[in-house]
């Protein structure tokens, strides 16, 4: 039984809060002041800055080349947008791996030049001193399992993760570790959703899911494919709610052609 409550301002105890009352958290991904406003305007609980931003902003065919200096651009510019949201920024790849100095060193930056909310990396057993490391600062750490962009080329494949037992189990136990750590949330990306039901109901923190069913405590998807602006994209796991790239390009088309025509500007559209 949910129960669905007003807040003003969204934090990681709200969320929590929200899955012992069993309200579901949406969360979307924003790297703009334009969308974060918008999305905030809507109420949306929480705004992931991804490193999706190295894709679907830079063009980059992964998540591995946007640097720490473009999250924190991307970051700042949420933050400047959003009165409601809780706003988490992805640490990108190369600013955690090296070591738990290098993992807070870039969490401080986050926090002190985008004034993000709290942060995320990906990964299980292999960053939990990160974690800790990061929490000593008293900055707020999301965790993410199961398909973890980052590590693609290990992985080979964007496949649905943990299939097999041996891998299930291994992220069910990373699962716990995180929690155990004190990481705030959890994001779990493609993975079977019964696996993923099990973890929701094995911790008290709250997971969220992309691609991984209904019995988790929130979803998330990337902003512009549930917004249709890539048309290349189309998971299973997706639900496109608009068709942007169609709408774009065919008011494109009309602006251009009244250009041509000087249809555009007329008498009232003139000084
Ligand atoms: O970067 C991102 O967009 C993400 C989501 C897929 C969870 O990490």
């Amino acid at each position: 039984m949910s129960t669905y409550k007003e807040v003003k301002k969204v934090t990681t105890h709200t969320v929590q809060d929200m899955k012992l009352r069993g309200e579901k958290i949406s969360m979307l991904t924003a790297y703009d002041y334009s969308m974060a406003k918008i999305f905030d305007a809507a109420k949306i609980d929480v705004l992931l800055v991804g490193d999706s931003a190295s894709n679907v902003m830079h063009g980059h065919e992964t998540t591995l080349p946007i640097t720490l200096d473009e999250m924190i651009s991307h970051a700042a510019a949420v933050i400047k947008a959003v009165d409601r949201a809780l706003v988490v920024v992805d640490l990108p790849f190369g600013s955690y791996q090296g070591n738990s100095k290098e993992a807070l060193v870039s969490s401080i930056r986050i926090m002190k030049e985008a004034e993000a909310h709290a942060v995320k990396l990906e990964g299980g057993s292999e960053v939990v001193e990160s974690i800790k490391r990061i929490l000593t600062a008293g900055i707020p750490v999301m965790g993410h399992l199961g398909l973890t962009p980052q590590s693609i080329y290990k992985f080979g494949t964007y496949e649905v993760r943990a299939k097999e037992d041996a891998e299930a189990a291994k992220l069910m136990e990373d699962a716990k570790l995180l929690e155990e750590a004190g990481c705030f949330a959890l994001v779990l990306e493609k993975i079977p959703s019964k696996l993923a039901k099990e973890v929701a109901l094995a911790i008290k923190i709250p997971v969220i899911g992309i691609g991984a069913g209904p019995d988790v405590d929130g979803q998330v998807l990337v902003s512009h494919d549930m917004l249709g602006i890539n048309k290349d994209f189309s998971p299973k796991f997706l639900r496109r709610y608009l068709n942007l790239y169609d709408e774009i390009k065919s008011a494109v088309e009309r602006y251009v052609e009244d250009v041509k025509s000087v249809d555009f500007p007329n008498e009232k559209e003139q000084y």
